[in-house]
């Protein structure tokens, strides 16, 4: 798979573009400097003088052709341009053939919208692979580097899309993991390592031999250098003692953990297959808390899950209000084509889920103003 980007304007815009090459090249794009071989073509756009408009409107309407010959390629316009509503409509109107069109604040929800457009295409066509060791990336987050440690995920949490697309949970060795890092380490550009994983608790149990998180954790750890070491995601059921001890004494680990908890009813909990309870969940946090007093907590939370009624989404609320995090995602429930929870009957409707997930942003609110004080 291959994407080309065209950046007009600025600097701001060409760094721009660095973000949006990283987020393709991590769902396994490859550039290429021809858009005849591209599966996806961004154009990231300039609105600071007409002739730049000009270039882009005949620039993407020449693309009508190269879409007509292949309909699964992907044409995304962003940047400046299309962060003023008028000129984005008449994209809208004027080439019906671009599928994304986002300004310059939704930007890095590029890869978000190119995965829903993929979805319909590879939940029809599925096959999973193993994880390429020969790509480099176009790291561009500053002084943190992002280290992708396995990809893929076993939970099937009724809700989700990850394990279809995604496929199954394949590691990759911890000789590739050191190597990368040691390598990102000895550049002297990054001072935090970031370890990605759909569930990273689970990583090296399809390993032969196998090995637990917190081994890889302590084996990077014996890389010399200056760096820190952070990770996400982490699943509540899959937090062991001997992580949290890690976390708790291991000098290079960063005090954090991003542990989505997706709702506080255990009726709720039990229809997305979360295979933990409220009290589970809430168990974890203060042995957590005891162990390392002043680590930093996060979490996700889905409302309006099939079939929640109010007193459930109030579990939710209660539990945010009892664990006080340091921040909180809060998502309506989406319904993703081909989840089991995508055919559970009572579907919550969508002004009643902006409802839950406004209470909900508004007690997160509450709360971070109170901690503040
Ligand atoms: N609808 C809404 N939110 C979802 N998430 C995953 N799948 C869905 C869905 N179908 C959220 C979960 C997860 C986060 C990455 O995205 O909260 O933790
Ligand atoms: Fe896997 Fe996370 Fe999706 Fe659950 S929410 S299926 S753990 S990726």
């Amino acid at each position: 798979m291959f994407y080309h980007i065209v950046t007009y304007g600025c600097q701001m815009n060409v760094h721009e573009s660095e973000k949006i090459a990283f987020i393709l090249e991590e769902m396994g794009y490859k550039p290429t400097d021809k858009r005849e071989d591209a599966d996806i073509i961004v154009f990231n756009t300039c609105a600071i003088r007409e002739g730049a408009e000009e270039r882009v409107f005949g620039n993407v309407g020449a693309l009508k052709k190269l879409k007509k010959m292949r309909p699964s390629l992907i044409i995304a316009v962003c940047g400046c341009m299309t962060q003023k509503i008028n000129t984005a409509k008449t994209f809208k109107q004027k080439f019906p053939f671009v599928d994304i069109i986002i300004g310059t604040f939704n930007l890095y929800k590029i890869g978000d919208y190119v995965r829903e457009l993929q979805n319909k295409k590879v939940l029809e066509l599925w096959e999973s692979g193993a994880i390429d060791e020969t790509k480099g990336y176009t790291r561009t987050s500053g002084e943190n580097a992002w280290v992708n440690i396995m990809q893929g995920c076993n939970n099937f949490c009724t809700y989700c899309i990850v394990p279809y697309v995604r496929g199954r949970e394949i590691s990759r060795t911890p000789e590739n993991i050191i190597k990368e890092i040691e390598e990102i380490v000895r550049s002297g550009k990054y001072k935090k390592i970031t370890l990605l994983g759909q569930n990273v608790n689970s990583y090296g149990k399809d390993l032969i031999p196998s090995i637990t998180f917190a081994e890889l954790l302590r084996r990077i750890s014996e890389i010399n250098g200056d760096f820190k070491i952070g990770f996400m995601t982490s699943h509540p059921k899959d937090i062991t003692d001997e992580l949290i001890d890690e976390i708790a004494n291991n000098e290079k680990v960063l005090k954090e953990l991003h542990l989505p908890a997706q709702s506080g009813n255990n009726r709720i909990l039990k229809l997305m297959n979360r295979k933990y309870t409220r009290e589970h969940y809430l168990d974890l946090i203060r042995k957590i808390r005891n162990k390392i007093p002043n680590i930093k907590l996060t979490s996700d939370f889905i409302v309006g899950f099939p079939t929640e009624t109010e007193e459930e989404f109030l579990d939710t609320m209660s539990l945010v209000n009892e664990v006080k995090f340091n921040g909180i995602f809060a998502f309506m429930y989406s319904l993703r084509e081909g989840t089991v929870a995508s055919k559970m009957e009572g579907q919550v409707p969508e002004e009643i889920k902006k409802i839950r997930v406004n209470k909900l942003l508004s007690l997160e609110k509450k709360i971070q103003k109170e901690e503040l004080k």
